[in-house]
């Protein structure tokens, strides 16, 4: 793997802690890398009337798009109960992959990852925007 995309999985390890998910239990961290090499990270964050959540990679490019960015290279994603030693590989839901193709193009890596507590990368796989959310629907004007 890249250096620069353990570097990114290093950042979502660490924005994980930051997740506000007393509902569920379940942390995740989002660091997503833009072409120009600038980062932005995300986590989720939950709400007692459980609707209005949002996922950790859906902030981390709300970050990302308010300062101006449009050109994305990757998304590391980290993901786990926080009461577990190792932090299972899960792949984004449906919301985030059509949020996120809004502004990807089909080559974009989503990185998803297996970790433990101490921030050890034990596993990893690396999908393309077109083969998480193939045939995606765009707006045509
Ligand atoms: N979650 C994410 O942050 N990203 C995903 O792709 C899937 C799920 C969050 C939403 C909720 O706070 C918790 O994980 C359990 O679903």
């Amino acid at each position: 793997m890249e250096e620069k995309y353990i570097r990114l999985i290093n950042k979502a390890f660490e924005i994980r802690k930051k997740a506000y998910s007393p509902y569920s239990g379940y942390k995740v961290g989002a660091a997503l890398l833009c072409g120009n090499g600038q980062m932005y990270l995300g986590c989720n964050i939950e709400n007692s009337a459980f609707g209005p959540s949002i996922c950790a990679e859906r902030t981390a490019f709300v970050e990302a798009v308010k300062n101006g960015e449009r050109d994305f290279d990757a998304i590391a994603i980290v993901t786990g109960h926080d009461n577990s030693d190792v932090y299972e590989m899960a792949s984004p839901c449906g919301v985030c992959r059509q949020f996120m193709s809004e502004f990807c193009d089909d080559g974009f890596k989503i990185i998803m990852t297996k970790m433990d507590k101490e921030g050890n990368l034990l596993d990893s796989k690396i999908l393309n925007m077109n083969e998480i959310l193939p045939d995606r629907f765009k707006l045509k004007n």
